[in-house]
């Protein structure tokens, strides 16, 4: 994308999680476009090569640098600040996006399994990247992360309970570090997207994405639709960019007015 004046991000360096697709790659293509530079930290090699190679062509293709590893690994954690530093010479932003979600159902027949799943990988990276990068960030003085957490944090409703729960941790969490970070100078926000257009919607659904379900999720949104990769890459560029240098322990609601129902 070209432009002619500073982007919103100019000069940022950013990690990115899940950054291959979904809300993960609209976060990272808002970042771009607003100058940033940014590390795809996937678990998926391929889903981020898919990313990265789209700019490969033109001014930003220096922007996207792939990082595989899993954001439940602390010794990822290590190795993604090192290559970061390496590749761009600082870090400045930290956006825990990936996560999974249960198929929806009644909480009680949810396996065990999936429940570990969930709380594992929506939780821990937030404790790994406080471990890791939180120290980095405080020595700078600066720096700021950007959790992705869900609009069923702050309104659980039925059948999506664990996932919900796991949300609710993120939440309280992001507040907990930004009050903990904040006399160090680095802000914590949360931003709670509503069912977006991504692979999650069949599950989200009860493990097929049918047009009567959509219709029933969008009936309950004031706006008259899911949220998109864009509207959440958006809000996170907000919540990263100097502009938002005052703001730190919010939950950001991107939902369409969903909770208001
Ligand atoms: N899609 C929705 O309706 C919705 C709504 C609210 C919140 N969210 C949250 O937004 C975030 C992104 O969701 P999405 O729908 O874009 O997901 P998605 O499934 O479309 O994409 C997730 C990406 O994360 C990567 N990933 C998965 N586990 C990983 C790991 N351990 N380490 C590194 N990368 C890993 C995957 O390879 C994939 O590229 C999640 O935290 C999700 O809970 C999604």
């Amino acid at each position: 994308m070209s432009r002619n004046h500073p982007g919103r991000l100019e000069g940022k360096v950013a990690i990115v999680t899940g950054a291959g697709m979904g809300l993960g790659e609209g976060i990272t293509r808002k970042f771009i476009s607003e100058g940033a530079r940014v590390l795809l930290f996937e678990i998926s090699f391929s889903h981020g090569r898919k990313v990265a190679d789209s700019f490969a062509d033109g001014e930003d293709k220096d922007k996207a640098v792939v990082f595989q590893g899993d954001v439940t690994e602390l010794g990822d954690w290590e190795r993604a600040l090192q290559v970061c530093v390496e590749m761009f010479g600082k870090l400045d932003i930290v956006v825990n996006n990936a996560g999974v979600v249960h198929r929806s159902g009644p909480s009680h027949e949810v396996p065990r399994s999936e429940y570990d799943r969930i709380m594992h990988i929506n939780v821990s990276p937030l404790y790994q990247s406080a471990k890791v990068i939180g120290p980095y960030f405080i020595k700078q003085r600066h720096g700021v992360f950007v959790n992705i957490s869900s609009i069923s944090a702050p309104r659980p409703r039925p059948n999506l309970v664990w996932y919900a729960g796991s949300k609710g941790a993120v939440s309280a969490i992001s507040k907990g570090l930004a009050a903990e970070f904040g006399p160090s100078g680095v802000r914590v926000n949360a931003i709670c997207p509503v069912v977006a257009e991504t692979g999650m919607v069949a599950s989200v659904l009860g493990g097929t994405d049918t047009v009567e379900g959509r219709a029933g999720l969008t009936k309950a949104i004031p706006l008259g639709r899911f949220a998109t990769p864009r509207d959440i890459g958006n809000a996170a560029c907000f919540l990263a960019s100097d502009e938002a240098d005052f703001i730190t322990g919010v939950e950001l609601p991107v939902d369409g007015g969903r909770a208001l129902n």
